[in-house]
């Protein structure tokens, strides 16, 4: 791979435009969005959430930032957690996914407690040092300089608090692998032509969770950025995994 280069899904791309693509694939399903999440993952991306919201160890009155939040599952789950006291900032780059967050948990009657904003992982518009906890939930793939956001996450959590990274990983046996690798490489592009009228964002989706670091290169990366402390889980023998890294 050149230095300039980085990967969009399994095309290398120049460094400066993988934002600009990323940022069409969601613009485009952004509004399918919520509906494929059930179809693709047989509902279960609601269990691995789930799970993902509970390592998180968010209470009443805390601070908690959910990036790359998109259409606002985790959010939703983080808000019922702080409370009247506490705050869920919802940050994701795209604005067509923000507004489609926004509107849903308006409609859930989600206010007082969730503010929404645009923001590039890579650059956190945040003070250091004020975050309880902080999610990304199948964001980081999508990221071009994982590293960079990383570090940047690690900057504004407090110390003592934790990161939940959910993100679509390797899966640990051999014959699950294939039946997966078949089922995303020939449905889900079938799938998403079908319902969202758009096979080519979801074949990007595919690419892009097959270049994603597996578990250990995830957790290598983290501990690179400067976080103390990191284990992983996998759910669904590793089709994601979800880690949690400390800062101490
Ligand atoms: C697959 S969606 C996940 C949404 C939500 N977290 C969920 O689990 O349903 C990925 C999200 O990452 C956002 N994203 C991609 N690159 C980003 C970046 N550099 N900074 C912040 N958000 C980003 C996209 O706009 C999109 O909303």
């Amino acid at each position: 791979m050149k230095a300039d280069t980085t990967d969009f899904g399994f095309q290398q791309v120049p460094t400066e435009e993988k934002a600009a693509r990323v940022a069409a694939v969601f613009r485009s399903v952004a509004a399918r969005y919520d509906l494929m999440n059930d179809l693709m993952s047989l509902s279960l991306h609601r269990y691995w959430k789930r799970f993902a919201i509970g390592l998180s160890n968010v209470r009443a009155g805390h601070q908690v930032l959910d990036l790359a939040g998109g259409t606002g599952d985790l959010a939703k789950g983080l808000a019922k957690r702080v409370g009247t006291t506490g705050t869920v900032y919802l940050a994701d780059i795209n604005e067509q996914m923000l507004q489609v967050g926004r509107d849903r948990l308006l409609d859930y009657g989600l206010v007082q407690n969730i503010r929404y904003i645009q923001a590039n992982a890579e650059a956190l518009p945040f003070v250091s040092n004020h975050f309880h906890g902080i999610t990304i939930a199948f964001g980081l793939r999508n990221v071009t300089d994982k590293l960079k956001a990383l570090t940047s996450m690690y900057r504004v959590l407090k110390p003592g608090a934790c990161l939940i990274v959910l993100e679509f990983s390797t899966p640990v046996l051999p014959l699950l692998r294939q039946i997966y690798d078949s089922y995303s490489f020939h449905l889900l592009p079938k799938i998403g032509g079908l319902v969202a009228n758009d096979a080519e964002s979801y074949q990007y989706l595919v690419e892009s969770i097959r270049m994603h670091p597996d578990q250990e290169s995830l957790k290598s990366l983290i501990l690179q950025a400067g976080f103390d402390e990191c284990d992983y889980f996998n759910l669904s023998a590793g089709i994601v995994a979800v880690h949690r890294a400390y800062k101490y």
